[in-house]
């Protein structure tokens, strides 16, 4: 049966595959963006187009999600939730009664923590938090980390404090490459391209100056998780989490460009990078089985991004 899902995050990589997959499948989709701009960028979008979502589909801008009473009109008719914008406070608890089931997306980052350990950890390990939780940060991934862990913690107090009447789970990938349609010329490939744009630097020469994990997931699969897992009937008082991460290591990109595209080596379109990676333990078995499916390789995330970035340059793929 359709439902009506509300998608936030709908104009990134990975919210609008999902809102894509979501329309593919049917339901009705409402997502929100911060602004106009944006939402017209998902709606002139020709993946969006080619779908045909007609009144399926519509925008509701929230320009501040923290603020009281944001998501009010929102979630007016919504069934279902996926929270894939970015950063993740969740709406004050206002229990709208048609909701049933809510999705975060999280990152493995929750699980492993601020420095990773050595043992394998899994959707359902709760890395502690510091004591105090700090509220300035050395960098960047110092802050996105550390609210990642919270926004875990919190959901599962949440959840034990209000037992809610709708069920809550998270969707935990690594780092999530693939073909991104909202990359709409090579400029915006390398630098609007959230999580890809470090694949890029790999096969275009350039160096990133630290490393990033090693756990990835190809956004078809992500997206399909979600879906998967947003229709799940898990009970009601526990929160049901879905951790996806292969290991990769990205000393591989430029071979994995080189054997798919020679000719375009060797014109120069694509050069060696240099791509550090952090190695990680991450358990993420029982996802194949519930997509029924293997997960798609590596190679083949680089392989589709440097061919939709040659498409994107107008040059023959070879
Ligand atoms: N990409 C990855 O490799 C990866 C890996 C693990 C986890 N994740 C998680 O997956 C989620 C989506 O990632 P992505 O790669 O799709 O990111 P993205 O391409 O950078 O898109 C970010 C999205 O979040 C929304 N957003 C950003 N800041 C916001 C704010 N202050 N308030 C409300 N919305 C905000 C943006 O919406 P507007 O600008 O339109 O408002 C946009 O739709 C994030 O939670 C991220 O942490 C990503």
């Amino acid at each position: 049966m359709a439902a009506t899902i509300l998608i936030t995050g709908a104009t990134g990589l990975i919210g609008f595959r999902i809102l894509l997959a979501a329309i593919a499948a049917g339901h009705n989709v409402r997502y929100t963006t911060r602004s106009e701009e944006k939402a017209k960028m998902v709606s002139s979008n020709t993946a969006v187009q080619k779908l045909a979502p007609g009144n399926r589909l519509s925008p509701i801008i929230i320009p501040d999600f923290g603020a009281d009473g944001a998501f009010d009109s929102a979630l007016q008719g919504v069934t279902h939730i996926i929270h894939a914008g970015s950063p993740v406070p969740f709406p004050t608890y206002d229990p709208a009664t048609n909701v049933q089931r809510v999705i975060i997306t999280s990152s493995i980052v929750s699980n492993l923590g601020l420095a990773p350990p050595p043992t394998t950890v899994t959707a359902s390990t709760r890395a502690p938090l510091p004591s105090p939780v700090s509220t300035t940060f050395g960098d960047v991934f110092e802050g996105y980390i550390t609210g990642k862990m919270v926004e875990l913690h919190d959901t599962d107090t949440f959840i034990k404090i209000n037992n809610p009447h709708f069920t809550i789970s998270h969707v935990i990938p690594g780092y999530v490459f693939g073909c991104n349609e909202l990359a709409l010329d090579s400029v915006m490939m390398q630098t609007q391209n959230s999580s890809n744009n470090f694949l890029m630097m790999g096969m275009t020469g350039n160096e990133l100056p630290f490393p990033i994990h090693g756990g990835f997931v190809h956004i078809d699969d992500l997206a399909d998780l979600h879906l998967r897992v947003l229709f799940l009937e898990p009970e009601s008082n526990v929160t049901e989490d879905f951790g996806v991460a292969e290991k990769v290591d990205y000393g591989t990109i430029f071979d994995h460009v080189e054997k798919a595209f020679p000719k375009a080596v060797e014109a120069g379109f694509f050069k060696r990078g240099k791509v550090p990676t952090l190695p990680i333990n991450y358990g993420s078995s029982d996802v194949e089985k519930l997509l029924g499916r293997k997960l798609k390789s590596f190679n083949s995330a680089v392989v589709e991004v440097a061919g939709q970035y040659l498409e994107k340059l107008g040059i023959e793929k070879a």
